[in-house]
């Protein structure tokens, strides 16, 4: 077969800035948000600017979420970005909508506080976003607004979408179930490979995101197998604003992988160029979303973006000393009398605590190369080390050795994890490959399909 290549990027979130997006408010509004508000429309317009110029592939796949929080004007805006980079740059585009793409309850921000713009019905994404993807397809399911697209002579996508019509992340019926292995039985009786992409992940993006129900497909063992055992070995998805590729196998013995790639508007911001060689072999590159214009206060794009995503770990931590109410409701912790009193005790003692002075509290030996940095300065980088991937804390370094001392220290009060698909975690594995990785390189891998 001749290779093939694109460009995917996803969780454009979309804002139409004319709408609204500064304030008191809006400032405290952003204190716990990961992704850019404001900035999203330059974001993208630089993007899509950068990808018209993109010489390596002439199709663009985007895996959800293409509005801020499905305000009208942003999902008409968005869609006339599209049509003037499909006529511009000669490329072909397709989506998939998502959960943030419909809502009745969108909201804005100006001096007067939260505003609430019109919102888009799921009924309407089809007019918005049917020349991209939808009205070319060999096969279209109007309910999921799912469809089948041929993006060369040799491969088919599959865009699969489970937020329909007043529910959102839903579970997928075997009648959903069943038109989906139609499609993949259809392309390997026309011999023809085929690939998947929908906007939730189908695999946990890092161990530990197996806790989290949100961060992945509800009972995802159900399509890995209907997509892997019909020849469907790779998705694309997004949503969670991380950058991650994992690999799981069948009870057939089929592989099938998920390449999580993170939100053009918040850090980490990537995009994938993905390079089809033959049936057997698909290449992930990673390209940086471009720098844009916006008063980035002497900072990069990329520099800006990171500080956003410190600013909401930062705050939450400086919210546990100054404000535990809001704290514990940020992080679903139902607020008692005693642990509005418990909580600022501990931030207090957090802000000011070293590496070095908290391993002492445990009895860890902490390495002196970070005995004297600060704790909160360490925790931020992990966590944000949990989203872009390749998370540098493995066995072997001095981050990553003090805290897998930490583990092995908790380990014998706490064996296993509940993961939100009712599997059994062991503890310890879990959070060593959450801070360390030493599976796939999550930004730039061969993948073996077979
Ligand atoms: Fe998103
Ligand atoms: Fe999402």
């Amino acid at each position: 077969m001749k290779p093939l290549k694109f460009y995917l990027i996803t969780d454009t979130h979309y804002f139409r800035y004319s709408l609204g997006a500064y304030g008191e408010e809006y400032e405290e509004f952003m204190d716990g948000e990961q992704k850019c508000f404001a900035e999203t429309q330059a974001i993208n317009e630089a993007a899509f600017d950068y990808l018209a110029g993109a010489d390596e592939a002439d199709i663009v796949l985007i895996a959800g979420d293409l509005s801020f929080n499905g305000e009208k004007e942003s999902n008409k805006a968005f869609s006339a970005l599209l049509h003037d980079f499909k006529e511009k740059s000669g490329k072909r585009v397709y989506v998939v909508t998502a959960g943030h793409d419909f809502n009745d309850n969108p909201f804005c921000f100006d001096e007067n506080g939260r505003g609430k713009p019109e919102g888009t019905k799921f009924t309407e994404l089809y007019d918005l976003y049917k020349d991209f993807g939808y009205t070319d397809a060999i096969a279209f399911n109007e309910k999921h607004l799912s469809y089948v697209a041929e993006l060369s002579e040799d491969v088919r996508l599959l865009v699969i979408c489970n937020d329909i019509d007043g529910q959102k992340h839903i579970t997928y019926d075997d009648e959903f179930l069943g038109w989906i292995e139609a499609q993949a039985k259809q392309a390997q009786a026309d011999g023809k490979m085929m690939i998947a992409m929908e906007h939730y992940p189908v695999l946990p993006g890092q161990p530990i995101l197996a806790l989290i129900g949100d961060a992945r497909q509800a009972e995802a063992q159900k399509l890995i197998d209907t997509l892997a055992d019909n020849g469907v070995h790779l998705v694309f998805t997004g949503h969670m604003h991380n950058q991650s590729i994992n690999v799981t196998e069948t009870a057939k013995g089929n592989k099938f992988y998920d390449v999580c790639t993170g939100s053009a508007i918040g850090c980490p911001a990537y995009m994938r160029l993905v390079t089809v060689e033959d049936e057997n072999t698909v290449d992930i590159k990673s390209i940086p979303i471009p720098d844009f214009e916006w008063d980035k206060k002497g900072m990069t794009g990329e520099e800006y973006l990171k500080a956003q995503f410190d600013r909401m770990i930062r705050t939450l931590i400086y919210r546990m000393e100054h404000d535990p109410e809001k704290f514990m409701r940020k992080v679903s912790i139902k607020p008692t009398p005693a642990l509005k009193k418990i909580f600022p005790v501990i931030g207090r003692k957090l802000s000011k605590m070293t590496v070095g002075g908290f391993g002492r509290l445990l009895f860890i030996r902490v390495d002196p190369s970070i005995k004297k940095d600060l704790f909160v300065d360490f925790a931020v980088d992990m966590a944000r080390s949990v989203f872009e991937g390749n998370q540098p804390y493995v066995e072997g370094t001095p981050g990553g050795d003090a805290l897998l001392k930490l583990f092995k220290k908790i380990r014998p009060f706490v064996k296993t994890l509940k993961g939100s698909q009712g599997e059994t975690l062991d503890f310890y594995e879990t959070m060593k490959h959450t801070v360390g990785n030493y599976g796939i390189d999550d930004y730039n891998a061969v993948l073996k399909l077979s």
